[in-house]
């Protein structure tokens, strides 16, 4: 009688103490995690390409090779970055290929007018692009000029990087620049944000755009099969993904984007490092709208391909902050904080859970650019915690999802609450079973009891990242002050799991 009333008491006194569950289906995995959500996005914009990847043939004490930062190179690796889109965004509308290619003193200038009206002298185009991918063994995804190009110049793309060898004149342009094999481009966007700085186009008025341009874009040869990307939504605009999906025939259409930005508000953005309590729940509520989105995108999808051949590609997703100061405005360059570990953590743990649609991502931006996961400084180079974030992650890549269900306390802020635990799950091609779990609270550390169904394990090791301030970051006099430690603070017993994340932290366990 005194249990049910000690009971009674604790649930109507609203204490959260250990309201955290998870169930994991250890033997009910079907879809598999597609690597290319862990994709990365690089725009010509501020100092993502020049600077951050590239910083040319002069002469520079930087180590690179053929211009691409060495040091850039080594750790994109262990990140295992799977596809990179490029080159923009906005400039991928303006841009024109062709400037791009050949000697580089006949290469002609471009003002960037959408970023900062910078010179743009396209001594990074085509071929510096596609060798680095094969550097770094990413896939490349091309961006092509649908707002202000023509379908003959995005035909041509195709056939300069794609076909085989034959009497094509974009292959013997191709031979002439020093390339006689062509490289392996699947991945090709058809446009990009078309309701805005691609062309400011009606969805109808697009889709026969897309059509017309999809038509003209076929493999041409005996190269892999293409994949063709549509500009997709912003946000929650539903209706574009429905008329895209009603109005283009599946056979030209593998996937449709969606993009989404963790942004406060676009009039006041708020300091990347200087943030209050506040403007992080905001953050986190806008990162974790990501699960309506996908949801409600997919649902739409589904009336007309249930089967879900056609994947979401959720092209451009990050926080978005203002620049830090002293920094040119249109660069876009801002630091990076435990902040944005939690969105990454956050955002990423939704992507898998929907990995059945969502098969690609790109984190807006790779370097030096919005949420990026490298900052650089002339030859000084860090790795932030967004960073660390998708390296732990990496487990996942091609993993089999394995479903798990969250019973969360709430993250509260005045009236409003927030699910603070988000968790997903996978089984890699050796056994291994992995666990992501992030604690977005801000001030209350979690205990969470992982109930193991289908699956026995002996051993569970993890790593952690967190940190004592969640506006710490990574800076280039304290580089290492962020990144993962070993954890040892699971216990596993029969078929459960007992950890206590600290707040705003994420922690990735092995279980075998
Ligand atoms: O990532 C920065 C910009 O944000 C991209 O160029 C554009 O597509 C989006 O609006």
């Amino acid at each position: 009688m005194r249990k049910i009333f000690l009971l009674a008491a604790i649930l109507s006194s609203g204490m959260s103490r250990s309201q955290n569950t998870v169930v994991l289906q250890a033997d009910k995995g079907k879809d598999i995690i597609n690597r290319n959500i862990y994709g990365h996005f690089a725009e010509h914009l501020g100092h993502c390409i020049y600077g951050g990847f590239y910083v040319g043939d002069n002469n520079t004490k930087i180590p690179n090779k053929d211009g691409i930062r060495l040091d850039v190179i080594d750790a994109l690796k262990k990140l295992k970055v799977p596809v990179l889109r490029w080159p923009g965004g906005c400039f991928a509308d303006t841009y024109h290929w062709k400037d791009g290619i050949g000697p580089k003193d006949k290469r002609p200038s471009m003002l960037n007018v959408w970023w900062g009206n910078v010179k743009e002298d396209n001594s990074f185009g085509t071929n510096e692009f596609l060798n680095m991918c094969e550097m770094l063994g990413a896939e490349p995804y091309l961006s092509g000029n649908v707002g202000s190009g023509t379908p003959q110049e995005l035909s041509d793309w195709v056939k300069y990087t794609t076909h085989i060898n034959g009497t094509s004149p974009m292959t013997d342009l191709r031979q002439q620049n020093g390339r006689a094999n062509p490289w392996h481009v699947k991945y090709w966007g058809l446009g990009n944000e078309a309701w805005g700085c691609g062309g400011n186009m009606k969805p109808e008025w697009y889709a026969n755009v897309y059509r017309q341009y999809a038509t003209f874009m076929t493999s041409w040869s005996n190269t892999d099969r293409i994949f063709r990307i549509a500009s997709g939504a912003s946000d929650a605009d539903y209706n574009w993904t429905e008329t895209l999906m009603r109005d283009i025939p599946h056979n030209m259409l593998d996937a449709v984007g969606v993009h989404h930005y963790s942004v406060i508000s676009w009039n006041k953005k708020g300091s990347a490092t200087g943030f209050s309590e506040e403007e992080y729940y905001t953050t986190m509520q806008r990162a974790l709208e990501m699960e309506e989105l996908v949801s409600r995108h997919s649902a739409v999808m589904d009336k007309y391909d249930p089967r879900k051949r056609i994947a979401i590609a959720v092209d451009e997703w990050g926080g978005w902050y203002d620049v830090e100061p002293g920094t040119n405005g249109a660069f876009l360059f801002q630091q990076n904080t435990m902040r944005d570990a939690m969105i990454a953590g956050a955002t990423l743990n939704i992507f898998n859970n929907h990995c059945d649609r969502v098969r690609m991502a790109n984190l807006a931006q790779i370097i030096n650019v919005l949420q990026a996961v490298i900052l650089t400084n002339e030859e000084k180079m860090i790795l932030t915690p967004t960073y660390h974030v998708m390296e732990m992650y990496n487990v996942h890549q091609d993993a089999t999802m394995l479903p798990v269900s969250v019973t969360s306390a709430d993250y509260k802020m005045g009236k409003e609450k927030l699910k603070a635990i988000s968790a997903s799950a996978s089984r890699d091609k050796n056994g291994l079973t992995h666990i992501s779990l992030v604690n977005i609270d801000a001030n209350n550390p979690q205990e969470v009891s992982i109930n193991i169904e289908g699956g026995n394990y002996k051993n569970v090791s993890g790593r952690i990242l967190t940190s004592d301030k969640m506006q710490n970051y990574n800076s280039f006099d304290n580089p290492g002050r962020i990144k993962p430690a070993a954890f040892n603070g699971a216990a596993l017993s029969d078929s459960k799991l007992k950890l206590t994340l600290p707040p705003f932290s994420v922690v990735v366990l092995e279980l075998k």
